[in-house]
C-alpha cells in the first residue's frame, strides 16, 4: 500500500517496490504474491534540465537510458493524465530482479515509477487508479496488484475496470525459485498460448484456483497439492522452457506443495511449509533444469505483506 508524503513540494522520492510470482498455477492473469526481492526507484524533479536515466544492478547495459525507458515513459503518462507539467527529471535505478525471467521486472519498474511521480505531483491518484494505469501499461493486473498492495491479490478486470482483493499469505508458506540464465519475454510467452481452450480445461482451471483462493486464505495448506495445478498456459510454455515438467516433478518430489510457472517463465517457484525443506527442493529443481541444459540460480524467497512504499 502507498504510504509516504504527498505534498506539493517534494521534489524527489525513493520508492521500494517488490518482485512479484503471477497465476500461481490455476489463476491466469489473476493470482498473484509480492516475494522478498526489491527493486528501488528513485526520482526526481529536475526543471529545465531534460531527463536523466541510470541504472544499477539488473539491467545495466540493457536498459535504456533516456525518455524511452519504461519508467520514464510511465511517469510522464501519469503527469499528462493529472496535468502535472514537468520539464525535466531524473531518475536512478537500484534493480535487483533479474529482467524478462517471470518475477515481475517490469510491474516493479511500471509501479514504482507510478508510486514516485504521484508523489512528486501531489499524490493525485488514488491505490486504484494507480493500478488502472499500471494495468494499462501491462496489459493484466496480476503483477502489478501484488507489486503496489503487497500479500496474495486477486485481480479482476470487468467492464475495463481493475478491482484488487488483498488476501494475507499464510505465515508458514515460504518460496523457493529457480531462475533460469535464459530471458523469455512475456510477449513471446503469450504467443505460445492458443486462442481458444476447452470448457473441460477451462472448468479444471475455475475449479483448481477456487481450491487454492480457498486453502490460502483460510490457510488449509492441505490442499495445495492439487491446487496448484494449471490447463490454461504451462503446457503450452512447456516448449519454450527446456526441463519444465521435470523440474516441476522435482520439486514437488523434494516435499514442495506446489511447483508452478512464476508469471509467463522460464523461473519456477516452489512453495513448501517445512523450512528445512527450501534447500533440498532448491537444488532438485537446480538439478533438473541442468539435466536439460539449463543453469539456474536458486532464491530462497519470503512472502510479503507489503508493495510499493517510500523507502
Ligand atoms: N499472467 C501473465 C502471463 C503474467 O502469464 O502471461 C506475465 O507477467
Amino acid at each position: 500500500m502507498l504510504k509516504g508524503k504527498s505534498n506539493l513540494e517534494q521534489r524527489r522520492v525513493k520508492v521500494i517496490v517488490p518482485a512479484t510470482t503471477a497465476n500461481l498455477g490455476p489463476g491466469f492473469d489473476t493470482l498473484g504474491m509480492a516475494l522478498g526481492l526489491y527493486n528501488i526507484v528513485e526520482m526526481e524533479m529536475t526543471h529545465g534540465a531534460g531527463i536523466h536515466v541510470a541504472v544499477e544492478g539488473e539491467g545495466t547495459g540493457a536498459l535504456p537510458l533516456d525518455d524511452t525507458n519504461l519508467v520514464c515513459r510511465a511517469a510522464s503518462t501519469l503527469w499528462k493524465r493529472v496535468g502535472f507539467p514537468t520539464d525535466g527529471f531524473s531518475v536512478r535505478l537500484k534493480n535487483n530482479i533479474p529482467l524478462a525471467r517471470g518475477l515481475g521486472s517490469s510491474a516493479a519498474a511500471i509501479v514504482g515509477s507510478l508510486t514516485a511521480a504521484n508523489l512528486l505531483s501531489g499524490g493525485r491518484l488514488s491505490d486504484d487508479e494507480i493500478l488502472a494505469l499500471a494495468t494499462e501499461f501491462e496489459g493484466h493486473p496480476d503483477n502489478a496488484a501484488p507489486a503496489l498492495f503487497g500479500g496474495f491479490v486477486v485481480s479482476v478486470t470487468d467492464g475495463g475496470q481493475v478491482r484488487a482483493m488483498q488476501l494475507p499469505v499464510p505465515p508458514k508458506l515460504r518460496a523457493v525459485v529457480a531462475i533460469p540464465e535464459f530471458e523469455l519475454s512475456t510477449d513471446s510467452a503469450r504467443r505460445a498460448l492458443p486462442k481458444q481452450v476447452s470448457m473441460q480445461d477451462a472448468t479444471f482451471n475455475v475449479s483448481h484456483a477456487a481450491m487454492l483462493v480457498g486453502a490460502l486464505a483460510t490457510g488449509q495448506l492441505r490442499f495445495l497439492r492439487y491446487a496448484f495445478r494449471d490447463k490454461l498456459h504451462q503446457q503450452y510454455r512447456a516448449a519454450l522452457i527446456p526441463g519444465l515438467a521435470q523440474v516441476m516433478e522435482a520439486g514437488e518430489a523434494a516435499g514442495a506443495r506446489g511447483v508452478v510457472l512464476s508469471g509467463a517463465g522460464p523461473t519456477v517457484i516452489a512453495f513448501y511449509t517445512e523450512r528445512e525443506l527450501g534447500g533440498a527442493i532448491g537444488k532438485a529443481m537446480q538439478r533438473a533444469f541442468a539435466a536439460s541444459g539449463v543453469e539456474s540460480k536458486i532464491l530462497l524467497t519470503s512472502l510479503v505483506s507489503h508493495g510499493a512504499r517510500v523507502a
